[in-house]
């Protein structure tokens, strides 16, 4: 049987806007295995964001529990989330969120100087295998802003590989590309899944995309109203 990676139970967020409570999510469980494909679907607002950045450890739940890869996480410091998360997960963003000023390549490699089980020799080598892989070979040394959306997303997908992580993470990876790029960033993602057995968890409004996912997980107001 799989292992189980990510397991929520009830997790809840509030935030406090002055006098009033938003619950953005409301005591949302679920179990994702070793090597899922889940995609989460809901309206604008309805907490797909929150809840990825929950099982992300980029932000800590209101209440209930979150178990990595069999570990309870509510006990541990931001220090020690920080590790785990440079260690299990990989992110991809909407907007790519690389950095302006610095190469394709520095930009894939800055993860991997925060972890001190790898060797920067060995990322470096990783780095230009997956440059090469994703078709990017003559881009390493480029800026992000000498590169298309669909080439500065690729790199960003490297950059969420370099630690060799379990679990990716993509909220709406392909929001603010063409549907050919954004066509190709899914073959990939859909790759990683398939053949490193990488666990996939998609974000999209794209019901094409989310009907590939093997389970779907469908929010309303924060919280899950179905899932299949
Ligand atoms: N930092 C915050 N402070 C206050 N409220 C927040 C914060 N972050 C999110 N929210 C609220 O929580 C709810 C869920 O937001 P979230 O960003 O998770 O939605 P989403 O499903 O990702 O929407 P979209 O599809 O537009 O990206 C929204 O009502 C939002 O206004
Ligand atoms: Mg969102």
């Amino acid at each position: 049987m799989n292992n189980s990676v990510i397991e929520a139970e009830k997790i809840s967020k509030k935030y406090q806007m002055g006098d009033s409570v938003v619950t953005a999510l409301d005591r949302v469980s679920f179990k994702i295995l070793e090597g899922d494909f889940i995609s989460i679907i809901g309206d604008s607002g309805s907490g797909k964001s929150t809840l990825l950045n929950m099982i992300g450890l980029l932000d800590r739940s209101s209440h209930g529990r979150i178990k990595l890869l069999g570990k309870d996480i509510s006990g541990l410091s931001d220090d020690s989330l920080a590790r785990l998360r440079n260690q299990t997960i990989g992110f991809v963003f909407q907007q790519f969120n690389l950095l302006s000023r610095t190469s394709a390549m520095d930009n894939v490699l800055l993860p991997a100087w925060y972890n001190d089980s790898l060797d920067m020799e060995d990322a470096r080598k990783r780095a230009v295998e997956h440059f090469v892989m994703f078709d990017l070979e003559d881009r390493m040394n480029h800026f992000p802003n000498q590169l298309s959306g669909g080439e500065q997303q690729r790199v960003a997908i490297i950059r969420a590989l370099i630690c060799d992580p379990k679990i990716i993470l993509a909220d709406e990876p392909t929001g603010n590309l063409d549907s050919k790029s954004g066509g190709e960033i899914m073959d990939l993602l859909l790759e990683l899944n398939k053949k490193l057995n990488k666990t996939l968890i998609l974000v999209s409004h794209n019901p094409q995309q989310a009907a590939l996912a093997k389970k779907k997980i469908y929010l309303k107001d924060g919280k899950v109203v179905k899932s299949l």
